[in-house]
């Protein structure tokens, strides 16, 4: 199968601040990629880096194929690409559909096709169908990221680079997260899921790349979890043990 993406010795930051070097991965189809690593290992950088947010210093980032160049960000989004920010994008002040009408915007679609669309969100998450006229700030947490993951699938991405959908939800409502990303896996959605916990990124991916300091210390597939789990601890052991910082 060919790749829906695929980067290639990966060097950016912000401005000539380099923070990320030399990452490579690919994703397929049904594909999940679990980018994991320490706060501060780059982790968010290689998501922005994706979405056209920083500037590559070094390699190459190809979506289906297509070298992405300086392709701007709105234009990735129409392209295929979605994006699950770290600290989510949502519109309080704006209810549940209006905040999905506002993701798929960049489509321009005709009524049918928005509704369509809205139809599959809510099937989807069934929870929001419940409260597509409540505002998204009177949301719980997670559903709050349910929304923020709904919002970013309205433009029928290809991809979807997640940032930390676990992070400040409680135990409960992460298996929900997590379910929601499975079934999405299961439709065929490449996905680059980016954690902190590291059981939650294990239970879904397909393959693991562990960074720090912005730089690749473990890349392997899942093929035998217990035993990738094992690699993975053992990668952090040793990041413990070693100093931090640049
Ligand atoms: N806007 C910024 N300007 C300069 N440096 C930044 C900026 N954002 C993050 N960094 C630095 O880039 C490095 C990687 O950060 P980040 O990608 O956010 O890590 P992670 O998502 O893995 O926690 C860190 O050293 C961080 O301090
Ligand atoms: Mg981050």
């Amino acid at each position: 199968m060919s790749n829906i993406l695929d980067v290639r010795n990966l060097a950016t930051g912000y401005g000539d601040l380099r923070v990320v070097w030399d990452v490579s991965f690919t994703v397929q189809a049904g594909e999940v990629l679990a980018l994991l690593g320490r706060n501060g290992a780059g982790k968010t950088t290689v998501l922005r880096a994706i979405t056209g947010l920083n500037r590559l210093h070094a390699g190459r980032i190809e979506f289906d194929g297509h070298d992405l160049g300086r392709t701007p960000p709105y234009k990735r989004i129409a392209q295929g690409i979605g994006i699950v920010q770290e600290n989510k994008r949502l519109i309080g002040d704006l209810t549940v559909e209006e905040n999905l009408r506002l993701g798929a915007h960049v489509r321009r679609w005709r009524r049918s096709a928005l509704t369509s669309r809205l139809d599959w969100a809510y099937d989807m998450f069934p929870a929001l169908a419940d409260r597509r006229g409540t505002t998204a700030a009177m949301l719980s947490g997670g559903q709050q990221q349910m929304l923020a993951i709904a919002q970013a699938l309205m433009p029928e991405p290809r991809l979807l680079l997640v940032d930390e959908p676990s992070a400040g939800l409680a135990p409960a409502i992460v298996g929900d997260v997590l379910s929601s990303l499975a079934r999405l896996s299961e439709t065929g959605m490449a996905i680059v899921l980016v954690e902190q916990s590291v059981d939650f990124a294990l239970a879904l991916a397909s393959h693991v790349v562990v960074i720090d300091l912005g730089r690749v210390v473990l890349a392997a597939p899942a093929d035998d979890r217990d035993e990738l789990r094992a690699q993975v601890r053992d990668a952090y052991l040793a990041l413990v043990e070693a100093p931090a910082g640049h």
